[in-house]
This record gives structure tokens, C-alpha cells and sequence, in this order.
């Protein structure tokens, strides 16, 4: 399935803006539901890749859980709907107030990333008379192969707690009494396309499992994390990511325990490909080895080419004229704020309709006021 462009009526929307093809979102989230549910397995949508009002309530109708980051998280994922039984909150440094949040709406897991955040966990569950399901957050020290700034799955990375805590933690467990071992969770970083990753993975959670059993305890559930990649170079021709090879990788290598559940957090994966930021073109100049194609969005609509130095496929959806290489710039004060260096276009001119693909997870909720410019608005196209 493609993304479709209504390019006239796009053109006579005010620029730049966040365009969502609710129909691909709703064709990525049936695969994701159906290649899942064919072995049981539970998927919790991690907020942070796209916590737009319509996104998330359409995540939430399609029956998925909300995996969140912060109190704020909570509470929307909460107020969207979504059932305190099916909220995660994982993160390193949670604040008292969110924890308490999370204890007053009795949501389904904390995932805990370091003993003195038990601590603090049972302290808080314990003046409220709670009991309050956790789940460690293991870090496996394994290399997802992706940007550095977003592996997460390494004994450098800030995330988690290292294997040689372990028999510390389980000793804390055995002492504190308002907290109650629910899961194991992994996660070892994002955008990753290599598969093989993955399967490291299983292994690395499969040994940590009989690492567990050995010391009598067997969590009610396997929690993978998510980091499922997504193609940018090519957001047509696989515009749906295979969650077929995805899901079918983990049944085959993980050994779960009988009644165990296996969950995954999956975001750029569900939301990438359905998003696209429209912008138009103000001026093209002559540069000295190039041409400028000045557009009116910036880095504060879109952060991760200045970020990661990310690629996003950039389109002219005006013109077809024979093409020629632009360097796809904004139009804010800082020589990163460039979407593309000598990009392929057609040739380009002032009030081209410009669209930067794949830009559905970490694009919008990403965007800031820097320069003081507004932040930019959403269309669906179920509603224009
Ligand atoms: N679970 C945990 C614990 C995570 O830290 C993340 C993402 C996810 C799940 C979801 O991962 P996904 O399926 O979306 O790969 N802003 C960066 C990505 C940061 C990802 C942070 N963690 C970007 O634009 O590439």
C-alpha cells in the first residue's frame, strides 16, 4: 500500500504541516495486530515515537497497549483511553510525582532500570498501600548495529541494570515487600534493519532466563522491547514494515517458559511511514558548488537530519521538469538545519510542494520553538 498525496488539496493548506495517511496507519497497524496476535503476543505502543491526538486514538481503537516514558505520557495514554492494564512506564530517572501516578491509576508494570529506583518504588507503594508490579529492565549488552545516539542495549548506555547487579537485585526483591517482580525487559535500541540483532537478542534473554530459574523465579512475563526499523530510502515499496520475519524470529529463538507472556514496544515501526512533513519551497539560490532549495520548514519541524544526521526521502510533488541537485535547506539560524545535501529533485522553484517522507515517528513530537516559530500543525486525510 502507498502513501497518497492529494496534492490539491495539500497545496491550499498553509505550510509547513504534518500530513498523516490514516489509511496506511490503519493497514500497518492491522499487520502489526495480525502477525502478533498469531502467537500470542502483546504489543504496547511506545508513545514517545508519536503522541498526536488522532495517532494515538486510533493506536488505541486497533486494541494496542501504551508503553510511556514519563507521568505526561501516563496521563494522556490514560486520558486517550487506553487501560491502566495495558500502560508500561519505563525510564531511567522517574520523578516521585510520576510514580505516584502511576501507583494511583494502578497501571500494569513499572519498568525499573536500577535498584535504588526499587527502593524508591516500594518506599512510594508502601505509603499508599500498594503493592506495585515491576518489571527489571536487563541491559543485555547487545549491539543493535544502528546510530550510536540511539543503541541502548550496551553496558556503556545509561540504560538498565547490568548483569553484574543482578543478584543484588533479586536480594532487594526478597526484601522489599510493596514491589512484585512481573517481567523481564530488554530493549536494545532503535532503527534496527539487520534482524540478526534481534536474534542476538533472543539468545542473550534466553540464557538470562535460565540464569533466573536457576535462582526459582520465573516472571509472568518477556518484555523485548522494540526497535524495529523502517526503510526511508525506499517509504513506497515497503511502506509496511515486515512484521511477518519480525515476529516470526522471536517464536522461533526465544524459549519461553509454559504461561509465560511475550511483549514488545514497538514505535517507529506502527507510525513512521504513515507521516510526511509538507512544506513549500521560498527561494532557490546559487550556492558555490550547488543550488538552495530554502523551504519553510526547519529542523524545528523535523529534528533528526540535524540530530542524527538521518536521511529522509525529500520529494517535489509540483513539478517534473528534468531534474537537477539541490541542497534542501530551512530557514533557521544554524548551517545544520539542512534536510538533504544535493538531493535529486525535479527542478525546483518557488511554491514547489515539498515533501519529507517517513516522518510519522520521532518527527512531530520532536518539534520545537526554536527561533520562536510556531510548531507545526497536523492534517489527516480522512478529514481534508
Ligand atoms: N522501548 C524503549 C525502552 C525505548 O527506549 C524505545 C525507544 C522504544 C521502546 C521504541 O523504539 P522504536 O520501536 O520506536 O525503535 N528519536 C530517535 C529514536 C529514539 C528511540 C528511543 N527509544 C529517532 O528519531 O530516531
Amino acid at each position: 500500500m502507498n502513501f497518497n498525496f492529494p496534492v490539491d488539496s495539500l497545496n491550499q493548506l498553509q505550510t509547513p504541516f504534518y500530513f498523516y495517511d490514516m489509511a496506511l496507519l490503519n493497514a500497518t497497524l492491522d499487520s502489526v495486530k495480525k502477525e502478533a496476535g498469531s502467537y500470542g503476543f502483546k504489543v504496547h505502543y511506545a508513545v514517545k515515537a508519536n503522541a498526536n491526538d488522532r495517532i494515538l486514538s486510533t493506536i488505541k481503537d486497533a486494541g494496542f497497549g501504551a508503553d510511556c516514558v514519563s507521568g505526561n505520557e501516563v496521563k494522556k495514554a490514560l486520558e486517550t483511553g487506553f487501560g491502566a492494564s495495558g500502560v508500561v512506564f519505563a525510564g531511567v530517572g522517574k520523578a516521585d510525582w510520576e510514580i505516584n501516578l502511576g501507583l494511583d491509576n494502578d497501571i500494569a508494570c513499572f519498568n525499573v532500570e536500577s535498584i535504588p529506583e526499587l527502593e524508591i518504588i516500594n518506599e512510594l507503594a508502601e505509603k499508599k498501600g500498594k503493592v506495585a508490579k515491576v518489571a527489571l529492565r536487563i541491559n543485555p549488552n547487545v549491539n543493535a548495529n544502528t546510530h550510536h545516539y540511539i543503541t541502548t542495549g550496551l553496558e556503556e548506555n545509561k540504560f538498565g541494570i547490568n548483569q553484574w547487579d543482578l543478584e543484588n537485585v533479586i536480594d532487594a526483591l526478597a526484601k522489599l515487600k510493596n514491589v512484585e517482580l512481573e517481567g523481564l525487559h530488554f530493549h536494545i535500541g532503535s532503527q534496527i534493519t539487520d534482524l540478526m540483532s534481534f536474534k542476538d537478542l533472543c539468545l542473550r534473554v534466553n540464557e538470562l532466563q535460565k540464569w533466573f530459574i536457576s535462582h526459582q523465579i520465573c516472571p509472568k512475563v518477556v518484555n523485548v522491547g522494540g526497535g524495529l526499523g523502517i526503510d526511508y530510502e525506499q517509504p513506497d515499496s515497503s511502506s509496511i514494515p515486515d512484521f511477518k520475519s519480525f515476529f516470526k524470529l522471536f517464536d522461533e529463538l526465544l524459549e519461553l517458559k509454559p504461561g509465560q507472556e511475550l511483549h514488545f514496544e514497538l514505535g517507529r515501526s506502527m507510525v513512521g511511514q504513515c507521516g510526511a512533513l509538507l512544506s513549500k519551497v521560498l527561494y532557490v539560490k546559487n550556492g558555490v558548488n550547488t543550488k538552495f532549495a530554502i523551504v519553510d520548514a526547519g529542523m524545528s519541524d523535523l529534528i533528526r537530519p540535524a540530530l542524527y544526521q538521518a536521511y529522509h526521502k525529500i520529494e517535489n510533488l509540483t513539478s517534473n521538469k528534468p531534474s537537477a541537485k539541490y541542497d534542501v535547506v530551512g530557514p533557521i539560524c544554524e548551517s545544520s538545519d539542512c534536510f538533504g545535501k544535493a538531493v535529486d529533485l525535479p527542478e525546483t522553484g518557488r511554491g514547489d510542494l515539498i515533501a519529507i517522507r517517513s516522518a510519522g515517528a520521532y518527527g512531530e513530537i520532536m518539534a520545537n520553538r526554536y527561533n520562536l516559530r510556531e510548531l507545526p500543525l497536523a492534517y489527516y486525510s480522512d478529514e481534508i
